[in-house]
C-alpha cells in the first residue's frame, strides 16, 4: 500500500524533547514515507534531544531562530537543497511567553516581553510564510500548518498573553492562506489542540488541574500529541487539498461543549 506522504519533503519546527507535539509529528512523517528536515532555536538545539530524533528519522537538523529572517532564509535554502526542489509541507510548532515564564501577571504585564512573545509565537509564522513565498519555496498543493489553542476564542485566565498570540497566529493563517492559495494552490491551516503535557503546556500555571478539567469536558477526552500528529499527517497529505484558511479543532469535542455533567460535583 502506498504511504500517505510518500515522495513528500517538509520542515518540522519545534521538536524540543519526546513530549513535544512536533516530535510525534516527525516520527509519523517518517512512518508515512516522508523525508523531513528538523529545526529549532539554537538554544533548544544545545539541549541535545533533537539530535536523537534526527538520528532516528535520518533527518538533518538546521538551527533557526524563527524570529530571524536571515535564519529562516538559510533554513529554507538548505531544505530545498535537501529536497532537491520545492517543499511539500511545513509545521510551525512554536510557542513561548516571556511573561508566563517570568510569572508576570496579565494585569501587570511587561510590554517589551509581550512584543517578544508575539514575535516568537505568532509573527514568526508570518515571517516564515513571507520568506518562503519570496523564495518560491512551496510546491503546488503544498500544506502549511501551525498549532494553536482555543484561548484565542475564549478566556483562560492563566494563559495570559499567549491568548492574543494565538489569535494573531490564527489570523495570519487565514490572511496568508488567501495569498498562498492564489500563488500556488498552497493551503494554510491552524490546528487547535487539546491541552497536552509538554514543556510549553506545563509552563502554564495550574496546568495539571486544567488538563483534567478539559479531559472531563471533552466527550472523547483530551486529544493526545500522537493523535494530533495523525491529524497533521492527513493535513499534509493529498486527501485534504481543498481545506484552507481554517482553524481546525482537534480537541475531543471540547470546543462544542457547554456543560458536561462529569465536571459537576453533584
Ligand atoms: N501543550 C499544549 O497544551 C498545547 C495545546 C495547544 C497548542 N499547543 C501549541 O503547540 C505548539 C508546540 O508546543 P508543545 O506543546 O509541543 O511544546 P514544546 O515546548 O515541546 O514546543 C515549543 C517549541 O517552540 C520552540 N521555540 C521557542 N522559541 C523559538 C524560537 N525563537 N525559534 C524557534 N523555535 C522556538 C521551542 O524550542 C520548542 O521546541 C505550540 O505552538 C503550542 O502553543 C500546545
Amino acid at each position: 500500500m502506498t504511504k500517505l506522504l510518500e515522495g513528500k519533503t517538509g520542515i518540522i519546527f519545534g521538536a524540543l524533547d519526546e513530549n513535544s507535539i512536533a516530535w510525534k509529528v516527525a516520527e509519523k512523517c517518517i512512518e508515512n514515507g516522508a523525508k523531513i528536515i528538523l529545526t529549532n532555536a539554537p538554544v533548544a538545539m544545545r539541549m541535545g534531544a533533537i539530535n536523537q530524533l534526527a538520528e532516528k528519522c535520518g533527518a538533518e537538523v538546521i538551527g533557526a531562530d524563527a524570529t530571524s529572517i536571515e535564519d529562516l532564509t538559510n533554513l529554507l535554502n538548505r531544505s530545498m537543497e535537501i529536497a532537491g526542489g520545492k517543499l511539500d509541507f511545513i509545521l510551525h510548532s512554536i510557542g513561548m511567553s516571556l511573561n508566563v515564564r517570568k510569572k508576570k501577571e496579565y494585569t501587570d504585564i511587561n510590554y517589551e516581553w509581550m512584543l517578544k512573545t508575539f514575535d516568537i509565537s505568532a509573527i514568526s509564522f508570518h515571517k516564515l510564510m513571507q520568506t518562503a513565498m519570496k523564495m518560491d519555496a512551496m510546491k503546488e498543493w503544498g500544506s502549511i500548518l501551525a498549532l494553536t489553542y482555543i484561548a484565542a476564542q475564549r478566556t483562560f485566565p492563566d494563559y495570559s498573553e499567549m491568548a492574543e498570540s494565538k489569535a494573531l497566529l490564527e489570523s495570519f493563517g487565514r490572511s496568508f492562506g488567501y495569498h498562498w492559495a492564489k500563488k500556488a494552490n498552497v493551503r494554510v491551516n491552524t490546528i487547535s489542540q487539546s491541552p497536552t503535557m509538554t514543556t510549553a503546556g506545563t509552563g502554564v500555571k495550574g496546568f495539571t488541574e486544567f488538563f483534567n478539567y478539559a479531559d472531563k469536558m471533552s466527550p472523547l477526552g483530551n486529544a493526545s500529541a500522537e493523535a494530533c500528529a495523525d491529524y497533521c499527517i492527513t493535513m499534509f497529505s493529498d486527501l485534504t487539498r481543498m481545506v484552507t484558511m481554517q482553524n481546525l479543532y482537534h480537541d475531543g469535542g471540547f470546543s462544542s461543549m457547554g456543560m458536561a455533567p462529569e465536571v459537576l460535583d453533584l
